[in-house]
């Protein structure tokens, strides 16, 4: 194990893009275990951009990324296997249950890690009714698709948790869900990175909230008690941010 300070996920100095074309320029983040960091900007800031880089899907030009202090250039492999992802758009097999999405997905991962007590586990995590795993997917609402593509970062048990866009889509009750059991995480140690649109959640779940403009955090915040914010005040940062771009 490599010894590290104690940052879950940490860039430093980073630039990367995508051939030519630089997106992020000398990015700095960090994310502590126990955290909830929430990543805000307008659309094409290059949110989604730095959760590629902590997946080792874009190789720094310049500077670092690393994550429980690995280096993710040097050793991506060993890196991804601290990090869960849930991407913008989730893609499960329509026409299996919930509990034949987890078996097969983690199966592919670790065969040892899916059997059925780890699966159920997740899945009530997840906050999924059970009355709903053996159904297939195709008969989902969006809010229980997304309780499924939780569990299955859930049952991999990392340290962790990176959310693009979690509560795109979500109703009040269902994102009232998902904040419940971020905070839930966060309680367990578990740090959790999530890129967001939705101020009022951000506000209501996060540690810090950080703004992301033509990728490079241009202000960061960081909650007045736990996971408390002024949401007026960070309406009116936020308008300013916005008319900076
Ligand atoms: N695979 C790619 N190849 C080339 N350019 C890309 C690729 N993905 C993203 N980009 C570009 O990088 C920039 C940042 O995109 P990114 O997807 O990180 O933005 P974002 O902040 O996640 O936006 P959104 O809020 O719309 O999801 C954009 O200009 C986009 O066009
Ligand atoms: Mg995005």
């Amino acid at each position: 194990m490599i010894k590290h300070d104690g940052a879950a996920l940490e860039a430093r100095d980073l630039r990367a893009g995508y051939g030519e074309r630089p997106v992020l320029r000398d990015l700095h983040l960090r994310v502590q275990a126990g955290e909830i960091y929430a990543l805000l900007g307008g659309n094409g800031a290059g949110k989604s951009t730095t959760m590629n880089a902590f997946l080792g899907m874009l190789p720094p030009r310049s500077g670092s990324v690393r994550v429980c202090g690995i280096d993710v250039a040097a050793d991506p492999r060993a890196a991804r296997l601290k990090l869960a992802y849930v991407p913008e758009n989730v893609v499960l097999y329509e026409h299996l249950s919930a509990q034949e999405n987890l078996r097969y997905f983690l199966g592919l991962i670790d065969p040892r890690s899916a059997d059925r007590a780890t699966i159920e586990r997740a899945l009530t995590a997840a906050g999924l009714d059970p009355a709903s795993w053996g159904r297939r997917l195709a008969g989902y609402s969006k809010g229980m698709r997304q309780k499924v593509a939780i569990a299955l970062a859930l049952a991999r048990s990392v340290p962790v948790l990176l959310l693009d866009e979690p509560n795109t889509g979500l109703d009040p009750r269902a994102t009232g869900d998902l904040n419940r059991l971020l905070l839930n995480l966060r309680g367990e140690g578990k740090a959790v990175f999530m890129v967001t649109h939705d101020l009022l959640s951000a506000a209501q779940v996060a540690d810090r909230i950080g703004f992301l403009s033509e990728g490079r955090i241009v202000e960061e915040l960081a909650a007045a008690g736990p996971g408390r914010f002024d949401i007026d005040g960070l309406y009116r940062r936020y308008a300013g941010w916005s008319t900076q771009q």
